[in-house]
């Protein structure tokens, strides 16, 4: 049991991280005779003491503004953290210059097509352009299919599923919509009794900083069709600070770009939840544990190794994206495609960082989040017919479980071996000092 739990944090550490690079480095190179030992297999404990505590002197905490988790310093992290930064800077300074040539091109390319004067003509955006910054271009069918609203709500279920939940039986429903029983043959409460409505709440957004430009938060109705068991987009309610009482409530029913439109404003949630919550989710929550590892795990324990392998230059991220925040921090500059300020970006992410909802380890285990949601093994309603981000995600994670798993087997003959490893049972301990959210134990 305990030995599995180990595997499950180190299996959460490396699907967040996990990149081709990883892959090319090779475990081969790795010398047959194993120079990694757990501690009691040490021959010399008090070097491997010693060592540690070098450690422990030259990586200290300090707080940092983006993504609520401890940043690193000392002077084992800052020599770290430079050494590291001469291998990202480069790729991202390529990028920026690829993409300030090719937003030239693609300008020209737009003016010479006669502008933007219809919704297809944004597909002329991407036409045989970004060939370097953006290769592969935007979704499959995102320039085609942009109406159809399956391919609005299966983007809930391909890239972002974070805040889609199935409505329990007992649930206080958001809102009503008269118009259900014509949409879906069945009625809002008859929906939820047959465990086929599923809502996603962004409402929180409207209280963010504005920028010029329009936005909302919504909530949103998806449901399982009762015909053609298709998951399908029933009602979006966004809400304006201020204006919550004379809220509409938009639906396929009405005229086609009114329903486009919520659908934009819909969109616009989930993206800005997906770009910011993706660095206290992705970033935050595993450098916290990582940081706890290097103050109490000795360099040549197993599991150190294998952390350090996984959490390749890991320290970059918030302060590129702090230095972004920085920059485009007056209300007109920052991506344009928010009606949020980056500040109120960076204390959004600190929010749902702190709240848990990024945070919490093991509720955000990918099997135990999407089946608290109600998004597999369900046993009320029906089951969603398609779920790629549960479908793809489920490939790679597994892998990576039963790698982690023949790993800590290998190392450890019990789960005894596991308590009784010293070092382990400290870095569990470290991460109530480095406030990391709902670490797993690893006692017997
Ligand atoms: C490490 O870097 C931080 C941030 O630049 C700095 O404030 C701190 O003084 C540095 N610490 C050492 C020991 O060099
Ligand atoms: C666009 O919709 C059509 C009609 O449903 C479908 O056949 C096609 O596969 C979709 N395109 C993409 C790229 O998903
Ligand atoms: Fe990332």
């Amino acid at each position: 049991m305990i030995k599995s739990v180990l595997a499950s944090i180190l299996l959460a550490a490396s699907a967040v991280q996990a990149s081709p690079a990883l892959t090319e480095r090779g475990l081969e190179n790795a010398v047959s005779t194993d120079p990694f030992t757990v501690p009691k297999d040490d021959r010399n404990p008090r070097a491997r003491a010693a060592a540690i505590d070098v450690k422990r002197k030259g990586w200290l905490y300090s707080t940092y503004p983006m993504g609520v988790a401890y940043y690193p310093t000392g002077t084992l992290a800052n020599k770290t953290i430079a050494k590291d930064q001469e291998s990202w800077l480069p790729p991202i300074a390529n990028l920026q210059a690829a993409i300030a040539d090719e937003q030239v091109t693609a300008r020209a390319a737009i003016i010479a097509k006669g502008g933007l004067n219809k919704l297809e003509d944004y597909a002329n955006l991407y036409d045989g352009q970004w060939a370097t910054s953006f290769p592969d271009g935007p979704f499959p069918g995102m320039l085609t299919n942009f109406t159809d609203d399956r391919l609005f709500s299966m983007i809930r279920l391909s890239a972002s599923p974070y805040r889609l939940k199935r409505v329990q039986a007992s649930d206080k429903l958001l809102f009503p919509v008269d118009a259900a029983a014509s949409i879906t043959g069945l009625s809002l409460p008859q929906l939820q009794a047959q465990g086929r409505l599923f809502i996603e709440d962004f409402s929180e957004m409207k209280e963010l900083d504005p920028t010029d430009k329009f936005g909302a938060g919504c909530q949103a109705y998806f449901y399982i069709d009762p015909k053609s068991g298709d998951f399908l987009p029933l009602a979006i309610r966004p809400l304006v600070k201020g204006r919550e009482d004379s809220a509409l409530i938009y639906t396929p029913k009405d005229q086609p770009t009114d329903w486009l439109l919520a659908k934009f404003i819909m969109n616009q949630n989930d993206g800005w939840h997906t770009t910011w919550a993706h660095i206290t989710q992705s970033h935050s929550a595993a450098e916290a544990p990582y940081l706890a590892a290097i103050r109490t795990l000795s360099d040549d324990h197993p599991v150190m190794v294998i952390l350090n392998r996984v959490e390749k230059t890991p320290w970059n991220i918030r302060p590129l994206l702090e230095a972004g925040v920085e920059s485009g921090a007056s209300p007109t500059a920052g991506p344009q495609y928010y009606a949020w300020t980056s500040l109120s970006g960076r204390e959004w992410a600190n929010q749902v960082y702190s709240s848990g909802e990024t945070a919490n380890f093991q509720s955000n285990y990918y099997r135990t989040f999407l089946q608290n949601n109600g998004l597999i093994n369900s046993k009320f309603g029906p089951a969603l017919k398609s779920f790629p981000f549960y479908e793809d995600a489920s490939v790679v994670t597994e892998a990576i479980r039963a790698f982690m798993t023949s790993f800590i087997n290998s190392y450890y003959a019990s789960d005894k071996a596991v308590a009784q490893d010293t070092e382990i049972q400290a870095w569990r301990s470290e991460t109530d000092v480095a406030k990391h959210t709902s670490a797993p134990s690893f006692m017997e």
